[in-house]
């Protein structure tokens, strides 16, 4: 995010006139990363350093949305003891505001992941019945074909469960590979993957290229970048909630684990 001048900020997040912020600023009470500021022009990042009021989070930076391309080789958890985790991955700002992963990608998965403190958001996305639509591309073994279409589009029937239907478009095919495109609401453990090996086709590599209306669109991987209010609008609306922001105070924080 582009920075800005701190009174700027200040007037911004706590509706309040310039010169109110210039008074706040040579009271002492704001903080810029643990230390007094008050310098009303000096330049901030809101999304990589913490500014504070009398001890307090400055309301606009309590809710943070963030969307990650997870590289593979990485876990989604929010600490392991052995392996590299999806936190080391964006930046300790953002740590410190207690966003989490929403929902889980595997070990080897790439692709968008979305990371928030929005408690509210994050438990209606992860809610049976509310996931929203989740975009795969798998390039599985073997041929696809048109049945495989038409099982898909029925629901699987896997050991455990049935599968909801889910759109499958063919998007490459010879004898050896396929590169498959899934639409599908749900969100089980290992879905993708299990739904594919019970047609017979062992998923080689899977991606996930948009959740819910998220895209990555030029993001690198191991990158992240921060969602813009469209975004958060209409991530709120598919999720079945208000589409304007909340009220950062009233709402519930993730807690971690
Ligand atoms: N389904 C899977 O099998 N793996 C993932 O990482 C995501 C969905």
């Amino acid at each position: 995010m582009a920075t800005l001048r701190l009174d700027k900020f200040l007037a911004l997040s706590g509706e309040r006139s310039r010169s109110e912020a210039a008074r706040l600023l040579k009271s002492g009470l704001i903080m810029v990363d643990g230390l007094v500021e008050r310098d009303p022009a000096r330049k901030i990042d809101p999304v990589l350093q913490q500014v504070t009021l009398a001890g307090e989070m400055v309301a606009d930076q309590r809710l943070q949305y963030v969307l990650l391309h997870k590289p593979a080789g990485v876990l989604t958890a929010a600490r392991d003891h052995r392996a590299r985790t999806v936190m080391t991955l964006v930046p300790d700002s953002l740590l410190r505001r207690k966003v989490l992963p929403v929902g889980r990608l595997d070990k080897d998965t790439t692709g968008a992941l979305l990371f928030t403190n929005d408690g509210e958001l994050a438990h209606r996305l992860l809610a049976p019945g509310r996931h929203v639509l989740k975009e795969y591309h798998a390039w599985v073994e073997g041929a696809l074909d048109e049945d495989d279409v038409t099982a898909f589009a029925q629901g699987l029937q896997l050991s455990d469960f049935t599968a909801q239907p889910a759109q499958l478009t063919i998007s490459g095919v010879s004898a050896e590979k396929s590169l498959g495109v899934l639409l599908l609401s749900e969100g089980k453990f290992h879905q993708v993957k299990r739904m594919f090996a019970s047609r017979g086709h062992e998923v080689i590599s899977l991606h996930r290229a948009a959740f819910g209306p998220l895209r990555l669109q030029d993001l690198p991987q191991g990158a992240w970048r921060v969602l813009t209010a469209s975004e958060i609008r209409t991530l709120r609306e598919a999720a079945g909630l208000e589409p304007g922001l909340p009220d950062p105070s009233s709402s519930t924080r993730i807690t971690t684990s």
